[in-house]
């Protein structure tokens, strides 16, 4: 059997952190700060975020994903609140519950065969408003990137805010993977707001793990007026950073060498160049090319756990041999022509038997 890759395809928290992003945690790393984000690193960070967005929006550094979809939530909804969300998405399927038990809000998911909500749902689920027996559906999260690795276009997410705020509900947009997205739609920082805070997003969750950083995520309220009280929700819902510079040094590392936009323009590539490398792959079934890092390709049944044993990789839904690649900052042409060839074997192999 050809040698496993040496940058497997299970997930792009898999892959380390940017040598940058590592560098730039050793300078923060430099005598004493404040601590809680009264550092001249957070200061700076807020500004980068206030320049990407080319406006002063309200960002507040967070540990992880879950917590900063958790803060973003809790500051929206109120007692007797429900969140209209895809039945995909990440705040549904692998939270664990946290936004029902921290947030306190209905999750009402809606049922998606590609991750994407379309305004007609949320017109459909707006008919609760006022009725005191029904949850009110005043928050819309959605995914983008998605779960499934799909994309909404910029004036897809004008028209689910626009529908949402003509009920008087609030939208937030789940960004673990924003970068992804932005540098798939063609973008820099023009792609960024015509997602986000042009489109009419209220706040969203700015991913940083996925991309090269150690760990953080931030929640951006884009409407700075909802992250009034962000400093007491935050720390509600433990997600504030004792040390903090050590966050927005990450970040400031993938803001200001644009290094956000490489590592994921890099990572879509590869994604590209794998579906290009195994797509014809007798047994492996592939859609289309990519949108962004992941790719679900259907494999023999009987071949799914020897490859993972061999070069692990996530199940995806098994009751149609589907599985789950992706690609990361990191990944090389070396780890991908390895990993094709070692597909290609042990599938043909299985095969002939
Ligand atoms: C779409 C999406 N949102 C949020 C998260 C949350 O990440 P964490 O594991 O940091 O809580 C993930 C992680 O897989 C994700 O894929």
């Amino acid at each position: 059997m050809t040698p496993a890759p040496e940058r497997g395809f299970a997930s792009d928290n898999f892959a380390g952190a940017h040598p940058i992003v590592l560098d730039a945690i050793v300078a923060a790393n430099d005598g004493h700060a404040a601590a809680y984000g009264d550092d001249p690193h957070t200061r700076r960070c807020e500004a980068n975020f206030d320049e990407l967005f080319g406006s002063p929006v309200a960002t507040f550094l967070t540990f992880n994903g879950t917590g900063a979809n958790v803060m973003a939530l809790t500051a929206l909804a109120r007692p007797g609140d429900a969140v209209i969300c895809s039945n995909w998405s990440h705040i549904n399927v692998d939270e664990t519950g946290a936004p029902e038990r921290i947030v306190g809000a209905k999750l009402i998911d809606v049922d998606t065969s590609d991750a994407k909500l379309i305004p007609e749902q949320i017109e459909h689920h707006a008919h609760a408003l006022g009725v005191p027996h029904h949850a009110q559906p005043m928050i819309v999260s959605i995914t983008q990137s998605t779960e499934l690795g799909t994309l909404y276009q910029p004036s897809e997410i004008a028209a689910i805010c626009d529908v949402a705020h003509r009920h008087g509900m609030r939208v937030h947009l789940d960004g673990a993977r924003i970068a992804n997205a932005v540098a798939a739609c063609g973008g820099g920082i023009d792609t960024l707001r015509a997602m986000t805070i042009d489109a009419g997003v209220d706040v969203m969750s700015f991913g940083g793990t996925k991309n090269g950083m150690v760990g953080g995520e931030a929640v951006v309220f884009l409407d700075p007026t909802l992250g009034a009280r962000g400093q007491y929700v935050r720390k509600t819902v433990t997600q504030l950073a004792s040390k903090m510079r050590y966050v927005a040094a990450q970040f400031n590392a993938l803001i200001e060498n644009d290094l956000w936009l490489t590592s994921a323009t890099h990572a879509n590539a590869m994604a590209l160049r794998l579906h290009a490398a195994t797509h014809d792959i007798e047994g492996v079934e592939l859609d289309v090319p990519p949108a962004v890092n992941s790719l679900f390709p259907r494999l023999p049944a009987d071949a799914i756990a020897a490859l993972q044993a061999w070069s692990f990789f996530w199940d995806w839904d098994l009751s149609c041999r589907q599985v789950r690649w992706m690609t990361s900052w990191d990944t090389t042409e070396v780890d991908i022509e390895r990993f094709a060839t070692g597909v290609r074997q042990l599938v043909g192999e299985l095969a002939d038997r």
